[in-house]
């Protein structure tokens, strides 16, 4: 039988052990917990201490390996989306490939900032049903505490550390059924991350966001996108059983979900416990409402992200 879609058969993430609370914050930080709370729905994020994003990547991997009780020697490919990379090179993936076990099979990085685990499931669906590849598994794996400007209080206390990781598997039925992936370079200034002194080190510099900016475009294009991959599956809001969107800020949270008439019992809000992960937040929202029950095998889910770039981008699945 011809296996034209990819489907989800195994899930996992991993957070660091080290939570740091809004009341840690604001004994460096002139924040409060009021502030962050009210303005941002964060109550506390998890932080690396001496792990790299290549230890976050490989524990969210064999968790997802381990949920599909699937060996590493099957997969076929290794995709891994990150913006703070433990090295410029060699890439997270090929060192999550090497300690998993899974010798041999392509492996690369994909740069798409918060959108990146968007990118890097339609870059594995495309793979799979171009019929080349058979089991991809997609990681989003980041260290954003390493971006952060501890002096600026309108960034560092908005994101967070971790790793989620999706299992794919070629198969006759989906799956995933639509992927719809967009970018502006316009914007680049609005949120980035400068290299500062490429010709003596290889520091990145401090996260810097204009986040009145970034919100109102946010919650526009993640609404927009949501309908351009509703309409190109040939479904309605009506059929969706739950969202799943990038925890960047709870009120941007509740704006697409107005936009999209959902009720808030259907959205996965995860952002209180783990902040902005970046490339690591929707699989790992997705990864805790599949552990305590709320996703469940059959379940049509919309999963959307915005970040710098600007990227965006969005993926219909039934789970
Ligand atoms: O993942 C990539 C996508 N990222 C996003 O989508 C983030 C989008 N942006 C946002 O979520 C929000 O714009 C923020 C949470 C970043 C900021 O919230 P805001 O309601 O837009 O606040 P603001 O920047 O307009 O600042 C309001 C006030 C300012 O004080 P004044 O000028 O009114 O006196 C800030 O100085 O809040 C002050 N402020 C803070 N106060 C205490 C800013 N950050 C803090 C802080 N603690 N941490």
């Amino acid at each position: 039988m011809q296996q034209n879609y990819s489907r989800i058969i195994g899930i996992g993430s991993y957070l660091p052990p080290k939570v740091v609370t809004n009341d840690d914050l604001a004994k460096f930080v002139d924040t409060s917990d009021e502030w962050i709370s009210s303005r941002t729905g964060i109550s506390q994020r998890h932080f690396v201490e001496t792990e790299k994003c290549s230890d976050l990547a490989y524990e969210a991997a064999k968790n997802a390996l381990l949920s599909a009780d699937f060996s590493a020697e099957k997969l076929d490919a290794i995709i891994v989306a990150t913006t703070t990379a433990d090295k410029v090179f060699p890439s997270v993936a090929c060192n999550v490939q090497y300690r998993i076990g899974a010798r041999g099979c392509c492996s690369f990085d994909v740069q798409a900032v918060c959108a990146g685990f968007m990118y890097a499931l339609g870059i594995a669906d495309s793979m799979i049903k171009a019929g080349q590849y058979k089991n991809v598994l997609v990681i989003g794996s980041e260290t954003m505490s390493k971006l952060m400007d501890w002096e600026d209080r309108s960034t560092c206390v908005l994101f967070g550390d971790g790793a989620g990781a999706m299992l794919l598997t070629a198969d006759n039925q989906p799956g995933i059924i639509s992927t719809t992936l967009h970018a502006d370079g316009k914007h680049e200034e609005l949120l980035h991350a400068p290299i500062i002194s490429p010709r003596n080190n290889d520091t990145v510099g401090y996260l810097k966001m204009e986040g009145n900016k970034i919100f109102k475009i946010a919650v526009n294009n993640m609404g927009k996108i949501i309908d351009e991959t509703l309409t190109n599956a040939n479904m309605s809001y009506q059929e969706l059983d739950w969202l799943i969107p990038h925890q960047a800020n709870t009120r941007i949270i509740q704006s697409i979900a107005k936009k999209l008439k959902m009720p808030m019992e259907q959205v996965i809000v995860t952002i209180a416990k783990h902040a902005n992960t970046s490339a690591a937040s929707v699989p790992l929202a997705f990864d805790s409402a599949v552990r305590n029950g709320k996703i469940k095998k059959g379940d049509n889910c919309i999963m959307v992200a915005f970040g710098g770039g600007l990227t965006w981008g969005s993926c219909l699945v039934k789970y």
